[in-house]
């Protein structure tokens, strides 16, 4: 970790139901937090607001999604202004399900990156590359490429968290080496100071995700530019989560 305040998000995605919910927002209630964290947690849109209505202030909320500009005649939509109405603080970008399964590309993503900046809305801006990119030698080059479409459509990163996750270690099980972790999040925080300023290169956190657990997180957090995780299948369990939580050294 850098000397950044250690985030850790915990997205849900499409899982859950009200009773499961009820189950992780007690374990997350009772769970001992490191105070020298942010903790973040995204469920699906429809259990937003039991969640935000049981689970502790200790932990903010965040959205998976949000719509572009300002809500209307968008069916099947949610907005920013709707988001920040019910208590979320952040919005999840750009993640790789949105990418490659929804068809979601850099442009709009930026645009949304941009809006939700806009309204005051945290954004936890999603990049990573596909095994056959990696596989190609292209990481940089994809990740450069994302992370250009957020800079080159956003005013200031001021309340931007970047979150690395290589599409071929999401849900997977296998997780990027903290060696092949600590490269990629280096080469980022290299681009952010030649291309947009040392200063934003220094103080914008970027985390990992991708199959982080209760074991291999802590091995992770030893890495000097990892500034944190985003958390899938573990974020669900409480127990396991508040272990990523603390695992910062
Ligand atoms: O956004 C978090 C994510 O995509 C990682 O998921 O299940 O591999 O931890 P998972």
């Amino acid at each position: 970790a850098s000397s950044n305040k250690f985030f850790v998000g915990g997205n849900w995605k499409c899982n859950g139901t009200k009773e499961s919910i009820t189950k992780l927002v007690s374990d997350l209630n009772d769970a001992k937090l490191e105070a020298d964290v942010d903790v973040v947690v995204a469920p699906p849109f429809v259990y937003i607001d039991q969640v935000k209505n049981s689970l502790t202030d200790r932990i903010e909320i965040a959205a998976q999604n949000s719509w572009v500009g300002k809500g209307g005649a968008f069916t099947g939509e949610i907005s920013v202004e709707q988001l920040k109405d019910i208590g979320c603080k952040w919005v999840v970008l750009g993640h790789s399900e949105r990418r490659h399964v929804i068809g979601e590309d850099d442009q709009f993503i930026g645009k949304k990156a941009a809006y939700a900046l806009s309204e005051g809305l945290g954004v936890i801006a999603c990049i990573g590359e596909q095994l056959q990119e990696r596989e190609a030698g292209k990481t940089f080059d994809v990740c450069f490429q994302q992370l250009k479409a957020y800079a080159d459509a956003i005013p200031s990163w001021d309340n931007v968290v970047i979150a690395y996750e290589p599409v071929w270690a999401i849900g997977t099980g296998k997780v990027a080496t903290p060696e092949q972790a600590q490269e990629v999040h280096a080469a980022l925080r290299d681009w952010l100071k030649n291309n947009v300023s040392a200063d934003v290169a220094t103080k914008t956190r970027i985390i990992y995700g991708g199959s982080v657990n209760g074991s291999n997180c802590a091995e992770l957090a030893k890495q000097e530019d990892i500034d944190g995780f985003l958390v899938g299948g573990a974020s669900l369990k409480g127990p396991e989560f508040a272990t990523i939580v603390n695992s910062v050294t």
